[in-house]
C-alpha cells in the first residue's frame, strides 16, 4: 500500500509528507517539478527513507503519471500541486492555467483510467483528494456569516478562478463517471517551510533583515489563518473517513487583519530577537494594493468538526509562536531559499510599487 502526493515538495506538501511519515510506515510517492517554490531541503530528513519516493516531474504529463499509478499502485492520490501565489498569477496567469487546471485534468483522467483497472476493495477503498482553497468562494462583506460548503463560487483571481475550474473539474468526474473523490478547501495556512515570498515568512524575513514590511494597501483585509499541521490532519481525516464526492471547509476559527498579523509577528521578534535598531514594527510600509485584493475570507468549518470530529489543535498564539521560533532556529533554511530566484520576484513584484499610506 502506498499514496502518490503531488506537489509534495512544497510548503504544504512537504509538511503533509513529513507528518505521514512520521504517524504510519505507509509509502509516499512524491511527483512534484521543483518549481520555484518546491524545496528538496524541507524532505531532507527523509534522506535515505525507502518509504519515501521522490519523482521529479509534472502533472501535465500523462505518460509519467500513468507511469507511476501502473508501478506503485498508490490507494490514494492526494494532490497538492499547484501554482499557489495570488500576487504571481496577477502578473504571469499562463502557468496557473496549465498547472491548476490541465494538471488536475491530467491527473484525472489518469487516474479514471488506473481506478477502472482495479477491482473489488481495491477499487472500493481508492481515493483522489484534491486540496484547495476558500478564494474560490470569493470576497466577503465585514458582517457576512463565514463560507459554508455551499457558499456560491466567485473567484476573483487568476489564482483562484483556476482554483475553482480545478474544483469543477474533480466534482465533474465524481459526478459522471463515479470517480471516488473528495475535496478540501481551506483558508491561509502558516508555518514552517512557509517560502518568504507569503506574508508571514515575508514579515518575520524582513523584519530580521531590516528590511520594510510591505503591507498592501490599508492592511484591514481579512484572512481565517491556520497552523499547516492542522491542514495536514484535517486532510488525513478527510482522505480516511470524508464521504465520496464531499467538500469539507477546513479553516482555524481564527479571523485576523493583515495589520494585525503583521503587529503580532514584529511583538513576537521584540521578544524573542530584540533589534537594538528599535522595535520592529518601525518597518511597516503600506505599499500600493493588490489588484482586485479579496477584502475578507473566513471558513465555517462546522460540518468537518460535524462529520468527521475534526477540530484545529492550535491556538493562534501557539501556532505562530512556534512559526517564528522556526524560523529564527532556520536562518540556514531561509538563506538556501533567498540565494535562488526568490530575490528576481522580490524585484519583480515590489520594484514598481509606490510606498505611502
Ligand atoms: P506551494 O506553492 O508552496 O507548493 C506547490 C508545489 O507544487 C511546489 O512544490 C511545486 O514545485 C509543485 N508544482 C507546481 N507546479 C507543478 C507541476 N506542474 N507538476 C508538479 N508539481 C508542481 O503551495 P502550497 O502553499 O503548499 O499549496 C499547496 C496546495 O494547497 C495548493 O493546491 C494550494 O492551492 C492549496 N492551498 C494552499 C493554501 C495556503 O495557505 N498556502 C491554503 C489553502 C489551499
Ligand atoms: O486563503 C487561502 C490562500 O492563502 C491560498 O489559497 C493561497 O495559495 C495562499 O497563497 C494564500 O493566499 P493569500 O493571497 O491570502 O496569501 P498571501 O500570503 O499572499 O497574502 C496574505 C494577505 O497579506 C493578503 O491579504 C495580501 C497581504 N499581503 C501579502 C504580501 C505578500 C501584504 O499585505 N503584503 C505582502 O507583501
Amino acid at each position: 500500500m502506498s499514496i502518490l502526493v503531488t506537489g509534495g515538495a512544497g510548503f504544504i506538501g512537504s509538511n503533509f509528507v513529513l507528518d505521514w511519515l512520521a504517524q504510519s510506515d505507509e509509502p509516499v510517492v512524491n511527483l512534484d517539478a521543483l518549481t520555484y517554490a518546491g524545496n528538496l531541503r524541507n524532505l531532507a530528513s527523509l534522506q535515505g527513507d525507502a518509504r519515501h519516493v521522490f519523482v521529479q516531474g509534472d502533472i501535465c504529463d500523462r505518460a509519467l503519471v500513468d507511469r507511476l499509478l501502473a508501478t506503485h499502485r498508490p490507494r490514494a492520490i492526494v494532490h497538492f500541486a499547484a501554482e499557489s501565489h495570488v500576487d504571481r498569477s496577477i502578473h504571469g496567469p499562463g502557468a496557473f492555467m496549465r498547472t491548476n487546471i490541465d494538471g488536475t485534468f491530467t491527473l484525472l483522467e489518469a487516474a479514471r483510467g488506473f481506478w477502472s483497472t482495479l477491482e473489488g476493495a481495491d477499487k472500493a477503498a481508492f481515493r483522489f483528494h484534491h486540496v484547495s482553497t476558500d478564494e474560490v468562494y470569493g470576497s466577503l462583506s465585514p458582517a457576512a456569516p463565514a463560507f459554508t460548503e455551499t457558499h456560491p463560487y466567485e473567484p476573483n483571481s487568476p489564482y483562484s478562478a483556476s482554483k475553482a475550474a480545478s474544483d469543477h473539474l474533480v466534482r465533474a468526474w465524481h459526478h459522471t463517471y463515479g470517480m471516488p473523490v473528495v475535496t478540501t478547501n481551506c483558508s491561509n495556512n502558516y508555518g514552517p517551510y512557509h517560502f518568504p515570498e507569503k506574508l508571514i515568512p515575508l514579515m518575520i524575513v524582513n523584519a530580521l533583515a531590516g528590511k520594510p514590511l510591505p503591507v498592501y494597501g490599508d492592511g484591514q483585509q481579512v484572512r481565517d489563518w491556520l497552523y499547516v499541521k492542522d491542514h495536514c490532519s484535517a486532510i488525513r481525516a478527510v482522505l480516511e473517513r470524508g464521504r465520496l464526492g464531499e467538500t469539507y471547509n477546513v479553516g482555524g476559527w481564527n479571523e485576523q487583519a493583515n495589520i494585525d498579523i503583521v503587529k503580532i509577528v514584529c511583538a513576537l521578534l521584540d521578544e524573542l530577537r530584540p533589534d537594538p535598531a528599535g522595535p520592529y514594527a518601525r518597518l511597516i510600509t503600506y505599499v500600493t494594493d493588490r489588484p482586485g485584493h479579496d477584502r475578507r475570507y473566513a471558513i465555517d468549518a462546522r460540518k468537518i468538526e460535524r462529520e468527521l470530529g475534526w477540530r484545529p489543535a492550535e491556538t493562534f498564539a501557539s501556532g505562530i509562536r512556534k512559526t517564528v521560533e522556526w524560523y529564527l532556529a532556520r536562518g540556514d533554511w531561509v538563506a538556501e531559499v533567498q540565494s535562488g530566484s526568490y530575490r528576481d520576484w522580490v524585484a519583480q513584484n515590489y520594484g514598481g510599487r509606490a510606498t505611502g499610506a
